[in-house]
């Protein structure tokens, strides 16, 4: 069996950035929310002096960390009234879609997000787009819209391009002046391609990161969209043996939230896996035992 790691997994530009900068920080840190969306990391941080909260609230005093998801301009102006040290570590390109959504606003322009309303990305891109601002999940959200004279259209910058694309179209019928600017990252663009086209190559596809990942969440639907079954894992030790009876490549990728060590304890894993499945002194792979551990995707794996 094959293990074949994506051209690009794993931690990107703003992850690494927002980590290093937790990791320079004074002690103790209180970080605005976990600061990013892999629970092996956040707990390591801990254990380092970095501390998540919930809200400001919770800060009375010393410094805050702003993490690469970025916030609205209110809790910003806040926690300076607070007096608080901030250490801000917005992922520059989120920076870049906040001073879009910003100039977009105040040109007159009602701004639409293409993204995850829950999203702490999102929720902050909203504090900087205007009283009309709109969250769009998908294209029929766009399509249901009334009408608008002048909208513009950005996106969170994890999502699919393609989805971007159908929110924009799904625009067009219901406003007139229409501007559409892509803010996808190029981190993101990168891994989603180098997912697909792997997961085009390989019989089984395993995306690596935390559950709470949107990234991770969009490679592995992106993934499973190509046909080739996929499971989405935080660990190694999720792993099933059943997944893999009789594939011959393994294609394995990582969200920009996961650290290189968590990737390459899966293909560790897949590598150990191989010498029990596949016996060099045996023809047919060892069938697996029944049931107990066996995890399709669309239950426990499914995307959420
Ligand atoms: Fe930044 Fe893109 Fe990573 S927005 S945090 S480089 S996924």
């Amino acid at each position: 069996m094959d293990v074949i790691v994506a051209d690009y997994a794993g931690f990107c530009f703003g992850v690494t950035r927002a980590v290093k900068q937790a990791r320079e920080a004074p002690k103790p840190v209180a970080s605005l929310g976990a600061l990013i969306h892999n629970r092996q990391v956040v707990e390591q941080l801990a254990r380092e002096g970095v501390h998540p909260v919930n809200s400001l609230e919770e800060v009375d005093s010393g410094r805050v960390l702003i993490r690469s998801h970025g916030v609205t301009p209110e809790i910003l102006a806040a926690a300076r009234e607070k007096g608080l040290e901030i250490i801000d570590a917005t992922c520059p390109y989120v920076a870049r879609a906040q001073r879009l959504a910003r100039k977009l606003a105040g040109e007159g322009y009602q701004v639409i997000i293409v993204g995850d309303p829950g999203h702490p990305e999102v929720k902050g891109l909203l504090g900087w787009a205007g009283p009309g601002a709109v969250v769009v999940p998908h294209k029929e959200a766009a399509a249901n819209l009334p009408f608008h004279p002048r909208r513009a259209v950005l996106a969170q910058t994890t999502q699919p391009e393609e989805k971007l694309k159908e929110v924009a179209a799904a625009l067009r019928s219901n406003t007139d002046t229409l501007v559409v600017h892509n803010t996808v990252c190029q981190a993101t663009r990168q891994r989603q391609e180098a997912a697909v086209n792997l997961a085009r190559q390989v019989d089984v596809m395993v995306v690596v990161g935390g559950k709470e990942s949107a990234n991770t969440r969009h490679l592995a639907e992106l993934c499973r969209a190509t046909g080739t079954p996929t499971y989405h894992v935080e660990r190694a030790g999720e792993l099933c043996r059943q997944w893999f009876i009789n594939a011959r490549r393994v294609g394995v990728t990582g969200g920009a939230s996961t650290p290189a060590w968590i990737i390459e304890e899966v293909v560790v894993m897949l590598a150990e896996e191989e010498k029990v499945m596949f016996p060099e002194d045996e023809k047919e792979p060892v069938k697996a035992p029944e049931g107990a551990d066996f995890a399709p995707a669309g239950e426990n794996n499914e995307i959420e």
